[in-house]
């Protein structure tokens, strides 16, 4: 059997839990009883990677902040971009409460007013003809859910998607991932799984410097012709581990190379919209309609699991085969929760503020850069933000490792997406003060690590 501790895991989705300086950080800032209780989740948890070991354990969670044990109030910036409304949402409490007591689930063969409720309001948010909606409790099941209705749809199998894209952990969604961290060893995946080089600015495999990066969208169309069977193309509008924008022009040449060739386009939002990109959805940003939109993470507000598909209309043909089939399809509950959500989000300016504040994030962080050599690029769009660090042109994996203990230290938590990029995705909730608190903590990080 293979030791995990000898087992360096793939940095690709976050920091590795099992670097010397967690060890370090560990014996400094964890007391008796979160020691208690971290042994204990390792001992009854199966241990995967990234998950566990556990750094630390969480008491309560209350807008931007989670508590830990020993009472410290952590500034959560990761929230596993679940937290578009913050933590323990008040209206999303109030709503969940409600609904318990009213009608706490339905089962298949009934509806309910909170579940028809919540799909023909994400319908209306929706652009285009995105009419049609189903329900899971998770985004994998939700990309699951398209995968099959685009085989139903267009009588093909095959994708197209990017290498080291993430769509979710089950067999089906690794497969049209391209991360080595959930592929290697896992033996045979889903056939007719193609892949396709992302067209990462400044960084892509064809070296592409135009704004439709004419080398990616050209081999894009060469793998379709030449395939000539592709049901469809699945891709993240926005890269979101790395914080990673299309080139402008991108998505729009992809989607008439699609419509050429009568290829399906699924857009996987599931951390990224919701308004936190200063758009409800993502695809907004570039003025294309996929055929398939899936969403979920927040969409609970962040306390019940709550995925969507949002499809085409024309693409309601699969009235007599299962697509889903989920014991909590039409959750009330779940429902519930995300009316409350999509409320918060719209009444309460939570989109502007992401807009503003993001803004004026990303000024900041310019400045930093001008300042800190280790940085190397900054970007963002909205609350979802990204510090590339470097040293002598190459990937800074064990510093940035480093600041985010300094980090972690100060209070403040994030995720570090493919070993040296600082991903800032802080609730949409926030002000400017707390949010310069937490850019004076990354500053000073950086500059100590330096
Ligand atoms: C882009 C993307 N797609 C799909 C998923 C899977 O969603 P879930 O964990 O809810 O199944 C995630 C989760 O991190 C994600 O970031």
């Amino acid at each position: 059997m293979p030791d995990e501790k000898t087992r360096t895991p793939e940095r690709s989705e976050g920091d590795v839990n099992l670097s010397p300086r967690r060890r370090q950080w560990s014996s400094e800032h964890i007391g008796p009883e979160t020691s208690k209780l971290l042994e204990q989740d390792a001992r009854y948890f199966l241990h995967q990677s990234l998950s566990t070991p556990c750094l630390n354990a969480v008491r309560a969670s209350k807008g931007i902040y989670l508590e830990d044990m020993q009472g410290r109030q952590i500034m959560d910036f990761h929230g596993n971009s679940v937290h578009q409304v913050g933590h323990g949402n008040a209206r999303v409490i109030e709503a969940i409460k409600e609904q318990l007591d009213e009608a706490p689930f339905c089962p298949r063969r009934y509806t309910n007013q909170v579940a028809v409720d919540l799909a023909r309001r994400l319908t209306e948010l929706a652009p285009g003809g995105l009419n049609k909606v189903l329900f899971t409790p998770g985004g994998t099941s939700a990309i699951g859910m398209a995968l099959k209705l685009a085989r139903y749809a267009t009588g093909r199998h095959k994708t197209i998607s990017m290498w080291d894209s993430f769509h979710g952990a089950s067999l089906d969604a690794i497969s049209i991932g391209g991360e080595a961290l959930f592929r290697k060893d896992v033996g045979p995946l889903l056939p007719g799984t193609e892949h396709i080089p992302a067209p990462t600015r400044g960084k892509c495999f064809f070296n592409c410097t135009d704004e439709e990066h004419t080398g990616c969208t050209d081999y894009l169309e060469y793998v379709l012709e030449v395939q000539g069977d592709v049901a469809a193309l699945i891709a993240e509008p926005m890269r979101w581990t790395t914080v990673e924008m299309p080139p402008p022009g991108y998505w729009s040449r992809v989607r008439e190379i699609c419509d050429r060739l009568g290829v399906l386009l699924i857009f996987d939002e599931i951390p990224s919209a919701l308004g936190r990109t200063g758009k409800m959805f993502v695809c907004e940003h570039f003025d294309v309609v996929p055929d398939m939109l899936v969403i979920g993470k927040g969409l609970g507000g962040g306390i019940f699991p709550m995925a969507a598909l949002i499809a085409r209309e024309e693409l309601d043909i699969a009235g007599d085969r299962a697509l889903g089939h989920y014991t909590h399809e039409k959750s009330s509950v779940g429902c519930a929760a995300a009316l409350a959500t999509l409320d918060c989000i719209l009444e309460e300016g939570l989109i502007e503020n992401s807009i503003a504040l993001g803004q004026h994030a990303l000024q900041r962080l310019s400045e930093m850069q001008s300042r800190l050599p280790l940085i190397s690029d900054v970007r963002g769009m909205g609350l979802h933000l990204g510090i590339e660090l470097r040293r002598d042109g190459e990937p800074a994996v064990d510093e940035a490792d480093a600041v985010l203990y300094h980090s972690l230290s100060h209070n403040l938590s994030y995720k570090i997406g493919a070993g040296n990029v600082l991903t800032l995705c802080p609730p949409m909730t926030i002000n400017r003060r707390e949010l310069d608190r937490a850019l004076d903590i990354v500053e000073l990080g950086i500059a100590t690590v330096g």
